[in-house]
């Protein structure tokens, strides 16, 4: 079949439309157009480059997928080696590395830029004419894996760079790093466990594993990112400063990290030093300490490199959260629900800057899956403010002391049997008995807690003094405790006693989603706890709710159904919701339920927001729409009912001028927004 021109401008034509929304969505995180319209686009592209081959060019988007896998990878020299770096770990380190340089060149007035040290894999893109034509591993440095099929199924890497006004250089080598976002690396290693596959210790080792697929089909299926931070071989374009560098990089697509100080002395560079270390845990990819690059490329020649190591830039470490240990037991503690989990008991060591004595083991798969024993040497991680964990034990350190964990068959707690059973495919050890004072203890903490009843002062130590002196046993017994039984616990004041009790009677009062979560009911968190108090109102009519009518409500599943509804079937539960209410606890009707939620501007309308709001962020402004019953969307189409435009809004205020949407800008939002509560 003969292609007529109509055919091949199509192509094209979607081959840079794609490209764009591409590149909008994976770099600048402002899609324009809905999931399903790009599909569609993308699928109507690859029909036509199936029928007619020569319409797939290399950087055509279809090449995103994946090509047939190769028997090995090729090597390639890097035209201008890969060097590593020399590393800093202190403040003290940063002055040293800047007071040699300035004696180098002859002066201290040097401007740096520092960024994130991003803990991913180095790779280099090679770009002729604004065309990726190879992609190389960092290997040793001077050589590495061509690994081009891989990286072109990376999303954010453009397949051409694509700034309108300025035309790319005929030789382009962008270097960047390779990596997997937490969430993403969550998701993949929980995936992998369902299917029985081995877990990647960190999102590194997952990028690093991807990459060194040679099915390419494989490698796409992987959620990988990139940021580039700098270049090798470049022909055809010369910068001055390496700041310049970075915004030409991202001037051409590709994705530059946000947290980069430009231009700052060196001072300015050991205070981002510490803010980054700030901003680290909160970050949603991995980074393990920053790179100080000296600014003006100018200096950068005069200061040239050593061996390995480049003499214009150092790696600022961060503390590492992962370290090895011994553990020395693993103990077993009973949760809220009776659940049994171990719990690894750790020589102590500090991990970025905190004592870590034990690890959470999760279960008794994952102890098998990891081979954990007691007086193992292990990798123990922090990540942030989750519990720290055992990453891998080490093998090569066992000298034969060590003792395989069996989980026991009776509540280490209260001696009442343990029953076996599986949630989401792992096994669960669930002590049976609902009074095992662990329970109650846990249910306690929880019911007192921030989110639900929030009584100030009632600690675990007076949990556990309560419980174990049979003043508690369950929720009801707080409300009627009275200062001078309090006063007569351990570490306990009279001032203090007579503060707990004007706090618990504070809390009486409790709105219905509250309450709900207090119960630490199964299945049932904040969430599910504020849409059943939204649909049903009153705690009556949530306890006489039927699991049909509970599934009925929109966010809620069957699990989270079933266990409501069984909890208040049980006949003690209800023997203890009126024992609360005879101590005077007043649960609050969930008022944004009913009518209110149906009758207003925004009720059932899809809504748009885009730019920033001065009043409240977009998601705060999200929040109180979907409270209304809206459905608040992230692009803008001929569906779309308004657009709430704050400042500096964009592409998605343009688009709905175009269509013609009812535009709100802040002004007029926050007067709706008035009128509908
Ligand atoms: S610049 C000569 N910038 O750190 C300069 N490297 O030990 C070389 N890395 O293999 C690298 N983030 O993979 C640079 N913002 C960043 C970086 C970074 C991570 C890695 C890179 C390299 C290693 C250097």
């Amino acid at each position: 079949m003969t292609m007529d021109e109509n055919i091949k401008k199509e192509a094209e034509l979607l081959q840079s439309q794609l490209t764009e929304h591409n590149y909008r969505y994976h770099v600048l995180d402002d899609p324009v157009i809905s999931d399903e319209e790009y599909d569609r686009m993308l699928k109507r592209l690859v029909e036509l480059e199936k029928e007619f081959p020569e319409l797939s060019t290399p950087d055509s988007p279809t090449k995103r997928v994946g090509a047939p896998p190769l028997s090995s990878f090729e090597q390639a020299r890097h035209a201008v080696p890969m060097l590593s770096l020399d590393n800093a770990f202190n403040d003290r380190d940063i002055l040293d590395f800047h007071q040699k340089i300035a004696k180098m060149l002859g002066s201290s007035d040097i401007l740096y830029t520092a960024e994130p040290k991003l803990d991913g894999v180095a790779v280099e893109l090679r770009y002729e004419n604004g065309i990726l034509v190879q992609a190389t591993t960092r290997g040793d440095g001077v050589t590495g894996e061509v690994i081009t099929e891989n990286i072109r199924t990376i999303a954010s890497v453009p397949l051409r760079l694509n700034d309108a006004k300025i035309k790319p250089p005929s030789r382009l080598d962008a270097r960047g790093e390779v990596i997997i976002k937490r969430a993403d690396f969550e998701r993949l290693n929980k995936e992998r466990l369902e299917k029985g596959e081995p877990v990647f210790a960190n999102s590194r080792n997952a990028a690093a594993g991807s990459l060194r697929q040679l099915d390419s089909r494989i490698t796409a299926l992987r959620p990988l990112d990139i940021f580039v931070y700098g270049t090798g071989l470049v022909q055809g374009m010369e910068f001055e400063r390496h700041s310049d560098l970075l915004s030409m990089l991202k001037a051409f697509g590709f994705p530059v990290n946000p947290h980069i100080r430009y231009r700052t002395d060196i001072n300015g560079a050991v205070m981002f030093y510490r803010e980054l270390e700030n901003l680290r845990n909160s970050l949603d990819y991995e980074i393990d300490g920053m790179v100080i690059k000296v600014d003006e490329i100018r200096f950068q020649n005069l200061l040239g490199e050593k061996i390995r190591t480049p003499r214009w830039a150092v790696a600022c470490k961060f503390p590492a959260l992962q370290k090895t240990t011994v553990i020395k037991d693993i103990i077993v503690q009973v949760g809220r629900t009776g659940v049994l989990t171990p719990v690894a008991v750790l020589e102590p060591v500090t991990i970025g800057g905190v004592t870590v004595s034990r690890a959470t083991l999760h279960n008794e798969d994952e102890i098998r899956r990891k081979d954990i024993r007691i007086n193992d040497k292990a990798l123990v991680m922090r990540a942030g403010d989750v519990i720290p964990k055992v990453v891998k034990i080490i093998e090569s350190e066992r000298d034969g002391s060590q003792i395989p964990f069996e989980m026991p068959l009776s509540c280490p707690v209260c001696g009442s049997p343990v029953e076996k059973t599986k949630q989401d495919r792992s096994s669960l050890n669930k002590c049976v008995n609902a009074s095992c004072p662990a329970q109650i203890k846990e249910r306690l903490a929880h019911f007192v807690s921030k989110k639900a009843f929030d009584i100030e002062g009632l600690g675990r130590k007076i949990i556990d003094q309560l419980v174990d002196e049979k003043l508690v046993a369950d929720f009801a017994d707080i409300f009627t405790l009275d200062p001078f039984t309090l006063a007569g616990l351990e570490r306990m004041g009279e001032k203090s006693a007579s503060n707990l009790v004007r706090a618990i009677e504070k809390s009486k009062k409790i709105p219905l989603r509250r309450f709900i979560y207090a119960l630490g009911i199964d299945h049932t968190g904040e969430n599910a706890s504020r849409l059943i108090a939204e649909c049903f109102g009153t705690l009556d009519r949530v306890m006489s709710a039927s699991p049909q009518e509970l599934e009925a409500v929109h966010g809620i599943g069957p699990e989270t159904a079933g266990a409501v509804h069984a909890f208040f079937a049980n006949s003690e539960h209800i023997e203890i919701m009126e024992k609360i209410q005879n101590a005077g606890v007043v649960v609050m009707d969930d008022d944004t339920s009913g009518e209110i939620m149906h009758d207003n501007a925004f009720a059932g309308k899809k809504v748009v927001l885009t730019g920033t709001l001065a009043s409240m962020t977009r998601q705060q402004a999200g929040r109180l729409l979907e409270e209304l019953g809206a459905s608040v969307v992230s692009s803008v189409s001929s569906k779309t009912d308004f657009l709430v435009a704050g400042d500096r809004a964009g592409s998605k205020l343009a688009k709905a001028l175009n269509l013609g949407i009812a535009i709100l800008d802040e002004k007029k939002f926050l007067e709706m927004l008035k009128h509908s509560q």
